[in-house]
């Protein structure tokens, strides 16, 4: 297993929608692995693909609740239910934290690493990882759900941080 670089906003990769996983063979297991030792080396609790560099619909979590970590190709959303709203951060856009609404809950069914077909039904912290990763999958971060306001305050600070300021370390909670 191994540590991979994160890609960071402006990297055209996380703003591509990604392909669909076709093939579950070793490879995609020596992708799940990596990714994992890199979700929790940042440390984060969700890596989605493209933040790896690669355009592929598959994430990895692990909503520190004991159920150890997990990992989905092909997720689809349906159900949301409920809204929750919470402080939300990226490893692809480090140091920058903003209220962001979510689903409170939702129903995830996609592929497991063997191409088997999952479904979970989520709340709270897993809700938000599975919106959030789902949502690097179709090239959106979670800057584009702010409200209006929060969103020029969120690209005025990442303008200063590009004239030099340096970005604040990961914090416990970051999402991926
Ligand atoms: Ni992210």
């Amino acid at each position: 297993m191994s540590v991979l670089p994160i890609r960071r906003l402006g990297d055209p990769v996380l703003r591509e929608p990604c392909r669909e996983v076709e093939v579950f063979d070793d490879l995609l297991s020596r992708v799940y692995e990596d990714m994992l030792e890199t979700m929790y080396h940042a440390p984060g609790v969700g890596l989605a693909a493209p933040q790896i560099g690669l355009s592929l619909r598959f994430f990895v979590y692990d909503a520190n609740d004991g159920s150890g970590p997990g990992a989905v190709a092909n997720p689809v959303l349906s159900e949301p239910a409920g809204e929750q709203i919470d402080e939300e951060g990226c490893l692809s856009i480090p140091g920058l934290w903003y209220l962001t609404p979510r689903a409170q809950g939702v129903r995830l069914t996609g592929r497991d690493l063997q191409g088997d077909p999952i479904s979970i039904d989520a709340e709270d912290l897993l809700a938000r990882i599975f919106q959030h990763e789902t949502d690097h999958l179709d090239g959106l971060l979670f800057i584009d759900r702010l409200s209006e306001e929060d969103r020029r305050r969120a690209m005025a600070e990442m303008r200063e941080r590009d004239l030099g300021a340096r970005p604040g370390p990961p914090r416990q909670g970051s999402i991926g």
